[in-house]
């Protein structure tokens, strides 16, 4: 299989669900679990007593268990204080493949992790990650992704935290998240300007599926790569919302073949059926196919 670089080597990241550290039988569970990623959490689903408990629950089970393909993100308190000096330690001692950081304001919170990464001669695969979940981070979200092009930066996705966000700006939970949809969009474009994957917001209410659906249908229209999670019960929606629909794979499979025609070659622009499709596209659609071969693949190794 081809890898693309067109941002990141292309892998599914339609469902990330975050666990508590501090949580075993969670995390015992998660071998049983088709998420393509885990968010494994020392920030606030653990309480300040537990945190060196967590962090020792995290280390044993990095040792322990292999997760099989999926993607593993560590969330830290913030480096500014001592608990998150600790938490960045461990999760290097961990080794996963991004360390996600609260409430990212401003881009020295991602150079400064950047720099502690450097000095603790981190491998470079290890990604950072921001929530932006704060007024300020949605204000500057665009200096922040831009950051990612800085070449010890190491930024690479954006997770959006509303229940932060909700709580800064009195902005109520209702359907459909009117009045949020502005802001959702604004990170999702300041992370496309500079090629990151951006991730919708957990949903708090893991008994409502029909209205969690909707909302994982509503983040991909919005342009989402996929969506952390809370609960195991949100990542059978997710898998199916963020993945490529047969009707953009059957336009993705045209336009390649289009232009493998032997009568294609030299032209950027072809008829196609009374549509224009363009050249520009090829890379894009070869993307969207090897995403769904990857996520077929894996469907078929479950055991
Ligand atoms: N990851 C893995 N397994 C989970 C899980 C998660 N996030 N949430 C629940 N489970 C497991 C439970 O351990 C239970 O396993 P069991 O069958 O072995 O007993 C099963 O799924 C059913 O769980 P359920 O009883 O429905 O929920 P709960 O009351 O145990 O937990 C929450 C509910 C909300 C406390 C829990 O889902 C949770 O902590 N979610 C993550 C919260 C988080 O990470 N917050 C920070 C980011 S916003
Ligand atoms: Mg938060």
């Amino acid at each position: 299989m081809v890898d693309f670089y067109f941002n990141n080597t292309v892998r599914p990241r339609r469902s990330l669900l975050s666990v508590p550290a501090i949580n075993k039988r969670a995390l015992a569970k998660l071998m049983t679990l088709d998420c393509d990623g885990v968010i494994f959490d020392l920030e606030d689903s653990v309480a300040p007593d537990l945190k060196d408990e967590a962090r020792d629950n995290l280390l044993t089970f990095f040792k322990d268990t292999p997760l099989a393909g999926r993607e593993t993100i560590i969330r830290i308190n913030p480096v500014s204080v001592n608990v998150g000096q600790r938490d960045l330690k461990a999760a290097l001692e961990c080794g996963p493949n991004a360390i996600l950081l609260p409430k990212v304001e401003q881009p020295s919170q991602i150079q400064d992790v950047a720099d502690l990464l450097a000095e603790a001669d981190a491998p470079d695969d290890i990604k950072i990650w921001a929530m932006i979940e704060t007024p300020k981070g949605i204000l500057n979200a665009a200096s922040i992704a831009e950051s990612s092009h800085t070449e010890a930066a190491r930024l690479g996705a954006f997770v959006v935290g509303l229940n932060d966000l909700r709580k800064a700006t009195h902005v109520p939970a209702q359907p459909g998240r009117a009045y949020l949809v502005p802001w959702l969009m604004q990170t999702v474009l300041a992370a496309r300007a500079y090629g990151l994957d951006v991730f919708d917001s957990v949903s708090n209410d893991f008994y409502d599926l029909d209205a969690f659906a909707a909302e994982c249908d509503q983040g991909r229209a919005m342009g989402f790569d996929g969506k952390m999670l809370i609960h195991p019960a949100q990542i059978d929606a997710a898998n199916q919302a963020f993945a490529p629909t047969e009707e953009a794979l059957a336009e993705a499979r045209e336009i390649i073949a289009a232009f493998a025609k032997p009568e294609s070659v030299g032209l950027n622009v072809i008829n196609s059926n009374g549509r224009m499709i363009e050249r520009v596209h090829v890379g894009q659609a070869e993307r969207l196919v090897a995403m769904a071969e990857i996520i077929a693949q894996r469907k078929a190794e479950k055991p």
